[in-house]
């Protein structure tokens, strides 16, 4: 079931350049840098209480993140549901007619399991589903 918000993520050219202006000029809680070798992406994790934002700089242009740029300049990217079981949720979705990107869930940020929902069936926002896992500094 999904019942809250994992997090929001922004897709940014610099991280150098974004995480002083959500840190220092919003005053943002600052939480880590990882990078997540998986989706070629350097991420920036501040805490909003309950959730996270991050803000995602491609680290290759062959970044699923670097076509988003391309063709937007950056911006919102995805939104992300918590889910207790990604798999369950996946195959609940699919039987409904969800155009799936992820059949099955792969490793995210944080350890997390996680899959996206094809936007075609969201009503064009890119939608991720995310099951808290161990997460690795
Ligand atoms: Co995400």
């Amino acid at each position: 079931m999904i019942r809250q918000l994992d997090h929001v993520a922004i897709a940014v050219p610099s991280l150098d350049e974004a995480v002083p202006f959500y840190r220092d000029v919003l005053g943002l809680p600052f939480m880590y840098f990882e990078e997540v070798a998986d989706q070629k992406v350097k991420v920036a994790c501040f805490d909003l209480g309950g959730m996270r934002l991050e803000l995602l700089q491609p680290t290759s242009d062959d970044s699923p993140i670097s076509k988003f740029m391309a063709s937007r300049g950056g911006g919102l990217h995805h939104l992300a549901f918590r889910t207790e079981d990604v798999q369950s949720e996946l195959d609940r979705v699919r039987q409904q007619g969800v155009r799936l990107i992820d059949e099955t869930p792969r490793t995210g940020a944080g350890g997390m399991k996680i899959a996206f929902l094809h936007p075609k069936s969201t009503q064009g926002v890119l939608l991720e589903l995310t099951q808290p896992g161990q997460h690795v500094e």
